[in-house]
């Protein structure tokens, strides 16, 4: 059954507006029942256009109350309107204004696009289309326009009224409504569009850019909270000085002001000089934040702010080059995360992160290249794909140009482009142009699905001194794509002799050598190193340095010794992975370690437990045992989750039983009295305590109550979270009580609720779906929220392997019902949801075809909307 149409637009059809939209006037009268929009819309008709070609403006859920063309009431038949179009069936051959009023129910529009209102707040979201829910327009990211906004409102209700742009005039208008006019010089496409009324407090500071101009800094949040909105504070100047030292970029208003709201589909928005933040990305303090949330919140203010250039300034042609802002700008918040926090932590971060959501999606039903050729739905396309593949893409331009290079070309980027709307082969271009290099092999990375895997072969010949090194790539088909071309894949390597040290070679052929910097462009390289006096140890891919699967003919010996010896740190991280997951791997399909495999992994984690010159974040890293969800996706096809757990917890206890004296000693030593501050090295011993306490709870007896101790101990959020979830992974005999304490100690905090829910939702025992059901039908389950909805789906589905890819199916159904009834409130967070049964196709066969059978009931029994109905399809087909 299916009710939403099922169109597929296609990139090759693209094509520009035959009317340009010169400039927009747009008149909000808010009020409690209902809001009415008069937008005045001057419009031209392009040089190419013929006389007559209608002017079809886009609408959704819009009914039109009036119409008039120059000041005069259209007649009937001169237009054609419904709720999803506005069509001008022989517009004038000149500049005309267009004036339209519809009338919006923000109340009712539970799917967050276009206005609505959160918590008494009326706000706005319209990336990707939700300002067609506003007012009939052409809402598409190439028409350009200066907008000037007014908007009036009851002040009881809305003290605060905020738009883009500048605030150009205010006052009161009797019977207690009063007004605000703000005007955006700055050409923009209509997703960037914001409006904000409500009784709100705030926090200002203010930022003197490099020219001197001081811009006024706004936070905007509920009254009380505004103390917790510091830190985004100091995130945000912290973005602007970082934007100008890196990449020379100033901002432009006079004003920024961010607002945070608590209903809100994804993490934030960009719109110009009004970002609009899901709260959970604002508000911290240390009894109810933890080190992660302080983390994020930097990282998406700082996110957004980026957009101001990339995005804003320079926008999308269409929404088929998304990968060009969001690749792009998750590239620069990764960068600034980098120089304000530890290099090596952030890209092990997000390395991590990667691997365990955009890989299953590249290796998946729902794999597609970060710059797409078609969708049905745009909003199923805001992906790991298009933003985190997206930016490890701009990372290996920067990898090839070089620090100089890239900047180099980065600047012209922004001299080419400032103003436009834009193209990913825009974007090679500059860098072909700034570079001289042609990029054209390489531009296949934004048009090709899937995660190379890299094979690694060597030999060394001890009486030539020559070294041999044979690299092959392939890339299994994706959806759609039966064949894979090479790509362009840039390699940092080192080698490193039997003293650890770094060797070095006379000569090298065979393939393109820069510096550390192979780059390989063909399905296989031989490179021969001559002059290698001894047989090295090969450390490829240092620092991650392109987006890849490397198969590797190391042993567990060679692996233990690059962790111990790498000058790279990534690197060093990875081999101790590498090894754990292939420990856990091999058990799960019935292939059991060896006493000596363990002892030397063993050892090896000790040693970096004990090195003197790591910081604690990093050993926090190196310590992880990899998660279940990551091992499954390394054995990649008939996984039983129920032996990959069964393997890793074995493994834990065989690593950590003989230790756990040792490693408790470590946690203790490691505990602080110091005032919490969020800053890194803090919050990195506090990681690596929290690690060490995983460790022990998973493999050892002792674990279970310090964790239940460091519950009621904690003094702040990271701590006492930290306990109560691993207390729940492991399901220990305190894990239940804890979680009661937990939700009566913070009942009536939303954000501190979404932690519980996470935790909650990942506990491994069989009652678990029984209670979250009970948790989600409860009267007073905000089952419009979309925080809460995805805290507690969002994290089974993809953190708890076990019990949703159940043999009985219970956990698939318990999802697939509870989509139905989300998707009728708000469909993104539905499909969102529903995407965590891409995993069926690396399952064994029993919990494959329990998945299948719940999606196949699915799309029988139920009409559902096309962000659904579209990931549905791709999963099943
Ligand atoms: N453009 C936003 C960002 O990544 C994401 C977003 C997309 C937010 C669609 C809301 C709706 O910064
Ligand atoms: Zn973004």
């Amino acid at each position: 059954m299916r009710t939403e149409s099922e169109q597929t637009i296609y990139l090759k059809d693209y094509a520009p507006t035959p009317y340009r939209i010169v400039s927009v006037e747009l008149d909000f009268k808010i009020l409690e029942e209902s809001t009415r929009v008069r937008a005045q819309l001057t419009i031209e008709p392009r040089e190419d256009t013929a006389p007559g070609t209608p002017l079809v403006l886009d609408g959704d859920e819009l009914k039109l109350n009036s119409i008039a063309l120059d000041g005069a009431p259209l007649v009937l038949s001169a237009y054609a309107s419904d709720a999803n179009s506005l069509t001008l069936v022989e517009p004038p051959h000149k500049r005309f204004v267009l004036e339209t009023e519809v009338t919006l129910k923000p109340e009712a529009n539970t799917k967050l696009m276009g206005l609505y209102r959160s918590s008494g707040t009326w706000c706005t979201q319209c990336e990707p289309e939700g300002f067609r829910r506003i007012t009939y327009y052409l809402d598409r990211p190439d028409v350009l326009a200066p907008f000037k906004v007014r908007m009036s409102a009851p002040k009881s209700l809305a003290p605060v009224l905020l738009a883009n742009g500048n605030l150009v005039d205010q006052g009161e208008l009797g019977d207690g409504m009063h007004f605000a006019v703000w005007e955006d010089p700055f050409l923009k496409p209509a997703y960037l569009f914001a409006l904000v009324a409500g009784d709100l407090g705030s926090i200002k500071d203010s930022f003197t850019t490099m020219s001197g101009r001081k811009v006024e800094l706004g936070i905007y949040s509920t009254h009380g909270k505004e103390a917790e909105c510091a830190y985004a504070m100091d995130s945000l100047i912290r973005s602007m000085a970082w934007d100008e030292r890196r990449f020379g970029r100033e901002y432009d208003l006079d004003v920024f002001n961010i607002v945070a709201v608590s209903d809100f589909n994804f993490g934030a928005m960009e719109n110009k000089g009004l970002n609009i933040f899901n709260d959970r990305l604002v508000f911290a303090k240390p009894e109810t934040a933890t080190d992660a949330n302080y983390h994020g919140i930097e990282r998406v203010i700082a996110h957004e702010y980026f957009h101001n250039w990339t995005g804003n300034r320079i926008t999308c042609r269409d929404w088929f080059q998304l990968c060009l802002k969001e690749g792009l700008t998750v590239f620069r918040d990764q960068e600034f995360t980098s120089d304000e926090r530890s290099r090596p932590v952030q890209r092990i971060h997000d390395v991590q992160n990667l691997r365990t959501s955009q890989f299953p999606e590249d290796g998946g039903p729902l794999a597609h290249p970060p710059r797409p050729d078609s969708y049905r739905e745009i909003n199923n396309f805001y992906t790991t794909t298009v933003y985190e593949k997206g930016a490890e893409i701009v990372r290996m331009l920067a990898t090839i140009l070089g620090e100089d290079g890239f900047r180099k070309a980065m600047d012209l980027y922004f001299e080419r482009h400032d103003g436009d709307a834009t193209t990913i082969e825009a974007f090679i271009k500059v860098f072909e142009d700034a570079s001289g290099r042609d990029l054209s092999q390489f531009a296949t990375w934004y048009l090709q699905a899937g995660t190379p895997k890299v094979s690694v072969t060597d030999s060394y010949d001890a009486a030539s001194q020559t070294y041999t090194l044979t690299l092959s790539q392939t890339i299994d088909p994706t959806p759609g794509e039966p064949t894979k071309k090479p790509l362009l894949i840039p390699l940092r390597f080192g080698l490193i002799g039997p003293n650890g040290s770094p060797m070095g070679w006379t000569g090298v052929s065979g393939a393109a050598v820069e510096g550390d910097l192979i780059l390989l462009d063909g399905d296989s390289v031989t490179l021969t190193f001559e002059g290698v006096a001894n047989k090295p140890i090969p450390s490829l891919f240092r620092g991650f340095s392109a987006p890849v699967k490397v198969n590797t003919n190391l042993s567990q010996d060679d692996l233990l010794f690059l962790a111990r010896h790498d000058s790279d740190p990534f690197n060093r991280w990875d081999a101790l992975q590498t090894v754990s997951t292939a420990l856990i791997a091999n058990a799960a399909e019935g292939k059991a370690w060896s006493e000596n495999d363990v002892e030397a992994l063993r050892a090896a984690l000790i040693d970096t437990l004990d090195n003197a010159e790591l910081d604690d974040a990093f050993k926090a890293q190196a310590l992880d045992i990899p998660a279940e969800t990551v091992v499954g996706r390394h054995i990649g096809r008939d996984v039983n989750p129920d032996a990959v757990a069964a393997a890793r917890k074995s493994l834990l206890t065989a690593l950590v039983s003989p230790v756990a004296a040792k490693l408790a000693g470590a946690y203790g030593a490691l505990a602080s009295s110091d005032v919490y501050s969020p800053d890194a090295a803090q919050a990195g011993r506090r990681s690596l305590r929290n690690g060490l306490l995983a460790l022990l709870t998973a493999g050892s007896e002792r674990g279970a109550s310090l964790a239940a101790e460091q519950f009621e101990a904690a003094t702040n959020m990271t701590d006492r979270y930290a306990a109560m979830a691993i207390s729940v992974r492991n399901w220990t005999s305190e894990a239940s009580a804890l979680l009661g304490e937990f939700r009566t100690r913070f009942a009536g905090d939303p954000l501190v609720f979404d932690k519980w829910l996470t935790a909650s939702a990942q506990a491994p025992d069989d009652e678990v779906i029984e209670r979250m059901r009970a948790t989600l039908t409860a009267p007073d389950f905000p089952k419009t929220n979309p925080n809460r909805l995805r805290s507690l789906l969002g994290s089974f589905v993809m953190a708890n392997p076990v019990q949703f890819t159940r043999t009985d199916g219970a956990g698939f159904r318990f999802i697939t019902e509870a989509v139905v009834e989300i998707d009728k409130v708000n469909p993104q967070v539905a499909s969102r949801i529903l995407t965590g049964f891409r995993v069926l196709p690396t399952l064994e066969a029993p919990r494959r075809e329990a998945g299948m059978a719940a999606l196949q009931a699915l799309k029988d029994q139920h009409s559902l909307s096309r962000n659904v109905g579209e990931i549905l399809d791709r999963i099943i087909a």
